[in-house]
């Protein structure tokens, strides 16, 4: 067991973990993070998606061991100064069915769209196609996305 310093959502914890407990774990388990979804917990379906250092990251995967002195954002935090744009879209346009894989959903889609504020309906789609929906709210994620693109 190690004691380990983190960053999540801008406030900073330290946690004393195993070496190898996945993120994900850390995320739910201590920090009582729930909105971050375990699916596969192979890094296959995306249900896990966190930021990390901005970019779209797959928790179930990612070690404790690797994150020190990054900034990890959760879907909690996402909304600490309200919904964004992509969030407002997402409720506009229903998007949920099921609602399991969405937190995945939309921090993948946020970080996109941080680093692609006017992407096309192309881009989306490849970019999106990590993030898996078994309710099929496929055609709904690429909608929302586009009404949040400026
Ligand atoms: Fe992490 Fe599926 S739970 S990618």
């Amino acid at each position: 067991m190690n004691s380990y310093n983190i960053k999540i959502n801008g406030k900073e914890y330290t946690i004393d973990a195993v070496p190898n407990m996945p993120l994900l774990w850390v995320i739910r388990d201590i920090m009582d993070l729930t909105g971050t979804k375990y699916g596969c917990g192979s890094g296959f379906c995306g249900a896990c998606t966190i930021h990390l250092d901005g970019k779209p990251t797959r928790s179930c995967i990612t070690t404790i061991s690797t994150v020190e002195n990054k900034e990890i954002l959760t879907i909690e935090g996402l909304t600490l100064n309200g919904f964004t744009a992509l969030q407002q879209a997402w409720l506009e346009e229903e998007v949920p069915q099921c609602g399991y894989c969405q937190s995945g959903q939309i921090m993948s889609a946020q970080a996109f769209l941080n680093d692609n504020p006017s992407p096309s309906k192309e881009a989306i789609i490849s970019h999106m196609a990590g993030n898996i929906c078994r309710c099929g709210t496929y055609p709904r994620i690429v909608k929302a996305i586009l009404k949040a693109s400026k």
